[in-house]
C-alpha cells in the first residue's frame, strides 16, 4: 500500500511541479495539495474555444495604458489565468498606424491571451480582426463597453450599447472573418433604463462569439456606483446561454472573488483596477480559490521588490522619462504603502521622481524610515 501511495505522489509531483512552480503556487499542507490534484483531474473544465483552464479562471481586464505586454507578464507569473491587450482602435490598425500595430505584438509567455479591438465600422472591425489574428492571439475580443467619451461618444465600445443591431452585425462579421474564437466584452446597458445585458447576451451568443465578459455597470455609471452581478447571475442562469460567462467589476480581495463565484456561478472573473500596483493579487486570489485559505503575508521588502522590478521593466521597454511616468500609476494606487502613517512627503516625492535613481533612493529608504519588513 506505502509502495503505490508513494508512487502516486512521485508521478503527480513530476507531473505538476512544473505547473505549480509556473504559477507560484503554495500549498500548506498534503491535504491541500492532494484536493488542489483531486480537482483539476476529475473537475469540469471551463473551455474558450479550444482554450482549457482550470477551474475558478481569474483574468486580466483589459485595460488602457495599463496593460501593455510587461504587466501582462508580471500578472501572468502571478497566476493571471489569461490576460488582454489594451484595447486597440480598429480604424488605426487598417490605417498600419506604427504605435498601435505595436500594441498588438504579443509573446509566447503570455498566451493565453487576447487582443481587444474596438470600432464602429463593421467592414474596418473585420478587417482589423483579420490583422489581429496575424499576430496570432488566442482569442480576439471585441469591446462593446469603454464608457469614454472619445470612444462611446462616437458610438464605438459602449456607445454600441445603444445601436444594438450594429453591434450584432459587427460581432456577426468580425466572427466570419477570423478562425480564432472570438468574444465581446460589454456593460449591462447604457444606463438605468436600458439594461439590455439578458436578450442582449443570447443575440451576441447567436452570432457565434464563444464567451462573455459583462462588467455590472450601465455606460452612464462610468466606473461610480457598485457593480451589480445580479444581472450577471441572471444571464449565466439562462438556460439558452451555452456560453462561458466572464464576470467582472469591483473584485478586489480573494474573499470577494470567491464570493463572486458562488452567488453567480460565473465560468471566470475579471480583475483591473485592483491589479494597479498589485500584480501578486492574482496569486492571492488563486491561492484562495483552490484552499479557501489565505497566503500568508510576504515581508513588505518582497512586494517593494515586485514594484520595483515593474518600474525597470517599463523603464528598460519606454525609456527613462516614460516608463517612470508609466509607473506612477501603479505606485499611486499600490495597497502596500496605504495606512503608513505620516507617509504623505514620502509619496510625494515618490509620485515627483523623475530619474530611476532619484526614485530608487526613496523607495530604498522606505523599509528603514518607517520601520517595515
Ligand atoms: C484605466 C482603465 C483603462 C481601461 N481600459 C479598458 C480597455 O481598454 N478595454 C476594456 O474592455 N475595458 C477597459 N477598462 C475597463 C476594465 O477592463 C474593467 O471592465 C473595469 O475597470 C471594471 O473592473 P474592475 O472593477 O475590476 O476595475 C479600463 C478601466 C480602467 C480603470
Amino acid at each position: 500500500m506505502k509502495i503505490i501511495s508513494t508512487f502516486i505522489s512521485v508521478l503527480f509531483s513530476i507531473i505538476f511541479s512544473n505547473f505549480l512552480s509556473k504559477n507560484q503556487v503554495v500549498f500548506e499542507d498534503k491535504e491541500t495539495y492532494f484536493k488542489f490534484v483531486y480537482r483539476i483531474c476529475f473537475e469540469e473544465i471551463m473551455k474558450i474555444g479550444n482554450i482549457e483552464f482550470e477551474r475558478y479562471p481569474v483574468f486580466l481586464a483589459p485595460m488602457e495604458d495599463v496593460t501593455d505586454i510587461g504587466f501582462r507578464l508580471l500578472c501572468k507569473k502571478f497566476g493571471a489565468d489569461m490576460v488582454y491587450t489594451e484595447f486597440v482602435s480598429s480604424d488605426a490598425l487598417v490605417r498600419n498606424v506604427e504605435r498601435t500595430l505595436q500594441k498588438i505584438n504579443i509573446c509566447e509567455e503570455e498566451r493565453p491571451l487576447a487582443i481587444q479591438i474596438y470600432g464602429r465600422d463593421p467592414g474596418a472591425m473585420a478587417e482589423a480582426a483579420q490583422i489581429c489574428e496575424e499576430s496570432d492571439p488566442d482569442i480576439i475580443d471585441i469591446n462593446f463597453g469603454c464608457p469614454v467619451k472619445k470612444v462611446a461618444g462616437k458610438g464605438a465600445g459602449a456607445g454600441m450599447l445603444r445601436a444594438p443591431e450594429l453591434m450584432l452585425e459587427i460581432t456577426r462579421k468580425v466572427v466570419d472573418a477570423v478562425k480564432k474564437p472570438v468574444t465581446v466584452k460589454t456593460r449591462l446597458g447604457w444606463d438605468e433604463n436600458s439594461k439590455i445585458i439578458v436578450t442582449l447576451a443570447e443575440q451576441l451568443q447567436d452570432c457565434g462569439i464563444a464567451g462573455l465578459t459583462i462588467h455590472g455597470r450601465t455606460r452612464s455609471q462610468m466606473y461610480k456606483g457598485e457593480a451589480d452581478w445580479t444581472l450577471i447571475k441572471e444571464v449565466k442562469s439562462n438556460p439558452r446561454m451555452q456560453i462561458p460567462i466572464i464576470g467582472n467589476g469591483d473584485i478586489d480581495s480573494p474573499e470577494v472573488c470567491k464570493q463572486r463565484f458562488e452567488d453567480t456561478g460565473v465560468d471566470a472573473v475579471m480583475i483591473g483596477r485592483a491589479t494597479f500596483g498589485c500584480p501578486w493579487i492574482f496569486r492571492e486570489v488563486k491561492h484562495f480559490l483552490r484552499t479557501g485559505k489565505k497566503l500568508p503575508p510576504e515581508s513588505f521588502r518582497w512586494y517593494l521588490d515586485v514594484l520595483k522590478q515593474q518600474v525597470l521593466e517599463s523603464v528598460h521597454r519606454l525609456g527613462e522619462r516614460r516608463g517612470i511616468l508609466h509607473s506612477r500609476r501603479h505606485l499611486a494606487a499600490t495597497p502596500l504603502f496605504k495606512g503608513i502613517p505620516d507617509f504623505k512627503q514620502t509619496r510625494i516625492a515618490m509620485l515627483r521622481a523623475n530619474t530611476l535613481k532619484e526614485l530608487f533612493a526613496i523607495l530604498d529608504e522606505i523599509p528603514e524610515k518607517f520601520h517595515l519588513d
